[in-house]
């Protein structure tokens, strides 16, 4: 009998290890992409501020073109996945004719698909997303809006931080934080983006991007 009561603790103790060893793996192999992602971010940086620097001429974009692509890019989480979930989501667009901001065009749908990936998020029971186009004084100003669960103080203050997420594994917390780096480095003070996310975030900076006002700008940078 105490024979076999030490057998099953061995056995349990065996078990425990194993799953302590499977943990320390699992999280070896989340550290290891972490930090995969964290110097994709930084490399991300040093080419947008080498491009800069190397004077790259971006291209005049049609703002409303790319809305469009980047719902078409994203209707099958949008469209398609909710529907297979019993999720309805709508998208309403207002695209007012707009002066063609320059910039990088690939950068922007970027941008778009994260917000509106993130809003489909959060409408987990159905849902509209807005999105608007329009002229403000000499400002473009793109808005993305959804009728979501909304964030709680914390999450507004942390949205742009790299690796902050509430979606534990199914989310890497990386989408927002590219917004206003592609925003700031790649539109400079031509294009103000606002809605949900980034309201009220002010990218109109006096001064050619730097990395002092860029630090600045993303001081900025709160959420509604
Ligand atoms: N439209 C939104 N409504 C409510 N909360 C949002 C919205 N957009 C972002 N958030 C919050 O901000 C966090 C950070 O967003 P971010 O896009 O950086 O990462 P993520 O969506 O969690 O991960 P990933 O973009 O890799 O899927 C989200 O986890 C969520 O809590
Ligand atoms: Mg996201």
């Amino acid at each position: 009998m105490g024979d076999r009561v030490i057998g099953i603790q061995g056995v349990l103790t065996d078990i425990t290890e194993l799953k302590l060893i499977q943990q320390q793996m699992v999280q070896q192999e989340r550290l290891r992409a972490a930090a995969k992602d964290a110097s994709s971010v930084i490399n991300r940086l040093r080419e947008f501020y080498r491009q800069r620097e190397e004077g790259e001429i971006f291209n005049p974009i049609n703002l409303n073109k790319v809305v469009e692509q980047a719902i078409e890019l994203t209707q099958p989480r949008w469209k398609d996945q909710a529907l297979a979930n019993n999720v309805t989501i709508n998208i309403s667009t207002d695209l007012q004719e707009v002066p063609s901001p320059s910039g990088n065009e690939s950068e922007l749908r970027t941008v778009l698909t994260n917000l509106i990936l993130n809003a489909v998020d959060a409408m987990p029971t159905s849902g509209m997303i807005t999105i608007l186009s329009r002229l403000d004084g000499e400002s473009v100003v793109l808005e993305v809006s959804d009728a979501g669960i909304g964030m709680t103080d914390e999450v507004r203050q942390r949205c742009f931080e790299p690796f902050f997420s509430t979606k534990e594994e199914r989310g890497t917390g990386l989408g927002l934080s590219t917004v206003p780096v592609i925003m700031l480095t790649g539109f400079g003070n031509m294009m103000n983006i606002t809605g949900d996310i980034p309201s009220e975030v002010d990218y109109l900076l006096s001064k050619p991007v730097t990395l002092s006002n860029f630090r600045e700008a993303l001081a900025k940078v709160s959420c509604k």
